[in-house]
């Protein structure tokens, strides 16, 4: 073998040292748009974006978010145009989530279970108008309770398990009634996708579907929603119920339990920071796992590109295929009619 270095101090880089210790060169995949997409392991598709959408009472009622530049509570009317520009664009599934005014909540969330609430409303208006868009519907008292917790709050300010139990498997037949495909339950209670299940079984609902937010961590990442419903917990914090952003193993345990209870899909929230964990699950489980890009993995990106200091398109779609390789197979992003924009003009 030739030397690189020679006695003058010169350096030479001979044909022949490189033919023996480049034989390998993964540039040649790369070359061009073509090769490089004969090669491509994980793609974006717009039939697996998910999006979230804010309902708000009201006729003609499109309210911005601060934290959230491009995402808006809509009034029924408004919600339907807008679920119809996302099925344009190939987005043929929504999770709702309901604004509720602060004269509505109360201690228990009462209003989560009252037949006739804007929950119900918005899945059977959307239901009648575009059958075939898939309704997902958030299962959770947060939005609806005066304090802000997941459920139901004890005389020792403890969220009480088995009381949520009932008002969850509550507001799961109602949404079944009014039509939903989807339930998804948020809180962390347990027990709740058995419970459920059982619930809407025994109501006749047992072609709707239970997507179990089964490994959702206690993180900072939910700011911006908690502004978007007004749904901040006004004492302590969630780290009872949610998950400690620390652990992994408990996340595969949440899963299997979740898996043996009858949930249908898993979802594991937020996303970007719990990448290995979509990754653990996606080793252990058959069933098809989703993944909330959160309303602080938005914000973070809008945020920086009203700057200039990011493109947010790259940076989403970038984002949303990490997210894909990891493992998941579908994803909650707010950033799903974006991404569908920039993916239908390629
Ligand atoms: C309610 C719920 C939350 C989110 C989805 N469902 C907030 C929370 O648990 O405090 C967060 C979604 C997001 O940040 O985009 N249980």
């Amino acid at each position: 073998m030739t030397t690189p270095f020679l006695s003058n101090g010169k350096t030479s880089f001979s044909a022949p040292f490189l033919e023996q210790t480049l034989n390998r060169r993964p540039r040649r995949n790369r070359q061009t748009a073509a090769i490089r997409g004969l090669v491509q392991e994980t793609f974006l598709h717009p039939g697996q974006l998910v999006s979230p959408l804010f309902v708000v009472e009201g006729k003609g009622v499109q309210q911005s978010i601060n934290s959230m530049p491009g995402v808006y509570r809509y009034s029924l009317d408004l919600l339907l145009k807008e679920v119809i520009a996302l099925h344009r664009l190939g987005i043929r599934a929504v999770d709702l989530f309901c604004y509720v005014p602060n004269e509505k909540k109360d201690g228990d969330g009462s209003e989560a279970v009252r037949q006739g609430n804007l929950l119900q409303q918005a899945i059977q208006f959307l239901k009648q108008e575009i059958p075939d868009v898939c309704l997902m519907v958030d299962i959770a008292l947060d939005p609806f309770t005066t304090h802000g917790h997941d459920g139901v709050v004890n005389q020792q300010g403890v969220v009480d398990n088995d009381a949520t139990l009932v008002m969850l498997a509550k507001m799961s037949i109602l949404a079944a009634e009014a039509g939903a495909d989807i339930v998804a339950p948020s809180d962390m209670m347990d027990g709740r996708v058995g419970y459920i299940r059982t619930a809407l079984d025994q109501a006749g609902f047992s072609s709707v579907g239970i997507l179990s937010y089964a490994a959702k961590y206690a993180s900072a990442f939910y700011g911006p929603f908690r502004e978007a419903l007004n749904s901040a917990p006004k004492f302590g914090d969630k780290k009872g119920y949610q998950m400690n952003p620390a652990n992994v193993r408990e996340a595969i345990m949440e899963c299997q339990l979740d898996e043996q209870q009858g949930a249908d899909m898993l979802l594991i929230k937020p996303a970007l920071a719990y990448l290995d964990v979509i990754a653990k699950v996606r080793e252990v489980t058959t069933l098809p796992i989703g993944a909330y890009h959160v309303s602080g993995e938005y914000a973070m990106v809008m945020a920086a590109a009203q700057n200039g200091w990011l493109d947010a398109q790259r940076v989403f779609e970038e984002c949303l295929i990490s997210i894909k390789r990891a493992g998941a197979d579908f994803i909650l992003t707010y950033a799903a009619k974006q991404v569908a924009e920039a993916l239908s003009k390629k």
